[in-house]
């Protein structure tokens, strides 16, 4: 080959590399989504309760994580960690859910009051020792410590009605009755306040494998013995009760949605519920399997994939509901979701101790928003769990803390509680992994209760930003700001060594002539505000 000829094929060989990289570059920046929000049109309130939490007595969800006891080095007030109230405050958890779960049909609420307790095992979760001293007053002091509610599940399972009905008799009673008097004389003079009430816990299941029909019966006269007497909570602030709903979409879980609301849509005077609770995590294959670090896109891809499975849910017992309860008056509580991996190697069994990636961030967010537009039916949910179990909001090790991905997005959604839902209007467009294809943009907005527009768009892409043109409608949107979660891998997480990986940052966003420009990287979790 002559000298010329081979310098022509390199020119060519660049040129066309270049053409290549040109190619694939604009692929990957120019991914214009339009969305458009009209502030003047509103839809349901979307309830702070969508933002609760769940603390169980399963591993170190309580005892570690909350609880340390008064005579702890780790800093405290009355036994309960001092940064982990610090943290939680900073999230307005709206409401905890307590005292599980499995563990709440084997609580017997006698063992955790006063100057002895009992000690008993906990069978459900490792087969540990369980002390008791994290009972109803700790558990109230900590509800107050946070600034947060009680929602309180009583023991449907092995319990009897005079037990939770003497339950509720001596955290509420205002009058000089006995159990009044115990609980003065134990510390507190002062009526407690239950928001709310779980009737039983997973009844199909851990809870006393019951039928629909038996669980109905029992339930019914739960809610008409175990009464409230909080002067405060006669008139206004009255107690919610939650009877158990279902687990899954199978005919199973449809027939017992259909039993309890069948019989709601007849139900007389003395028996009554306010909400149904429906339980569904994300976990592809039982026992669970996944990594909760350490994995890549396809484990991303598929977990993503699945958590979007609780939009077909929550219509399927929706409609159900409508059926029998048209105003809506009976809320769905998904008062246990979030995503269940393999449990840490070397955790203690049964603790459900995993870790919290980006990954888990963008599944909240993703499941946040789908409870956000179904804000009329969908009055309440919890992850599962707070601290230390499953996806928590916080990690501990003695005397070490950190905040997980989870924990930033429901700080940055704090805005979103009590807000009015506004449509949005997008193209979603398509994120597609091996076999799995899933919409790539995700977006929610609402009026906060500051009167600022809110908007969260999530970008599930792992590889392409996506530049976003929001227009707004409705107002004369002049001023933006927001904040932007995403780190360098889809299984980046926080770590008591580094704590920053996975922490939102401030991005910058112009807003003109109602229109409003702003590029989310690959991975991320936005909230912006927008000023008038
Ligand atoms: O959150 C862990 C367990 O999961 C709860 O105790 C139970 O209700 C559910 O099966």
């Amino acid at each position: 080959m002559s000298v010329a000829k081979s310098i022509l094929l390199r020119l060519y060989s660049l040129a066309l590399v270049f053409l290549g990289i040109t190619l694939v570059s604009s692929f990957l920046l120019a991914q214009t989504v339009q969305i458009s929000v009209d502030a003047s049109k509103s839809g349901a309130k979307i309830d702070r309760n969508l933002f609760g939490q769940f603390a169980e007595h399963l591993g170190y969800g309580i005892y570690g994580g909350i609880w340390v006891g008064p005579d702890s080095p780790i800093p405290n007030t009355r036994g309960i960690r001092n940064d982990v109230v610090g943290a939680l405050k900073a999230i307005h958890v709206p409401n905890v859910r307590w005292p599980g779960g499995c563990f709440a049909d084997e609580y017997h609420w006698r063992d955790g009051i006063g100057p002895k307790r009992v000690v008993r095992l906990n069978p459900n979760w490792g087969g540990v020792i369980e002390p008791d001293t994290f009972g109803t007053h700790e558990f109230m002091d900590f509800i107050d410590q946070i600034g947060s509610e009680a929602y309180v599940s009583v023991n449907l399972g092995s319990g009897t009605v005079k037990e939770a009905s003497d339950w509720l008799e001596y955290m509420t009673a205002g009058q000089a009755t006995t159990l009044e008097q115990e609980r003065a004389a134990n510390g507190h003079p002062a009526p407690y306040k239950v928001a709310i009430l779980g009737l039983g816990n997973e009844s199909w299941d851990c809870g006393g494998n019951m039928t629909p029909e038996y669980y109905l019966d029992r339930m019914k006269v739960f809610t008409r013995f175990v009464r409230n007497y909080n002067p405060a909570q006669q008139d206004k602030d009255q107690m919610q009760k939650i009877a158990v709903g279902p687990g899954g979409s199978e005919q199973r879980w449809t027939d017992w949605t259909e039993t309890i609301m069948k019989a709601y849509g007849q139900h007389t005077w003395s028996w009554g519920i306010s909400g149904l609770s429906m339980h569904n995590y994300t976990v592809v294959k039982w026992p669970p399997a996944f990594k909760s670090f350490g994995f890549g896109e396809d484990e991303y891809a598929q977990i993503l994939k699945s958590t979007l499975e609780m939009d077909d849910l929550i219509k399927k017992h929706s409609a159900i509901m409508d059926k029998y309860d048209p105003e809506k008056k009976v809320a769905l509580i998904v008062d246990e979701w979030g995503g269940w991996y393999e449990q840490l190697p070397g955790s203690h069994r049964g603790f459900l101790v995993q870790q919290n990636s980006l990954r888990d961030a963008i599944l909240a967010a993703l499941n946040l928003n789908i409870f956000a537009r179904h804000a009329d039916r969908v009055r309440g949910a919890n992850i599962a769990q707070m601290i230390n179990v499953l996806q928590s909001m916080i990690l501990t090790e003695k005397e070490k803390m950190v905040l997980t991905p989870t924990y930033h997005v429901f700080k940055m959604y704090v805005p979103f509680q009590d807000s009015t839902f506004v449509p949005v209007t997008f193209k979603n467009g398509t994120y597609k992994h091996g076999d799995f294809s899933l919409p790539r943009v995700d977006a929610m907005a609402a009026k906060g209760k500051d009167g600022k527009l809110w908007v969260e768009i999530t970008n599930v892409d792992p590889s392409r930003p996506a530049e976003v043109d929001l227009s707004v409608a409705g107002m004369n949107a002049k001023a933006a700001s927001g904040e932007m979660l995403t780190a360098a891998k889809v299984d980046s997480v926080n770590t008591f060594e580094a704590p920053n990986s996975v922490v939102p940052k401030a991005i910058s966003t112009k807003a003109q002539g109602g229109k409003l420009t702003l590029t989310l990287a690959p991975k991320s979790v936005t909230v912006v505000s927008i000023e008038q």
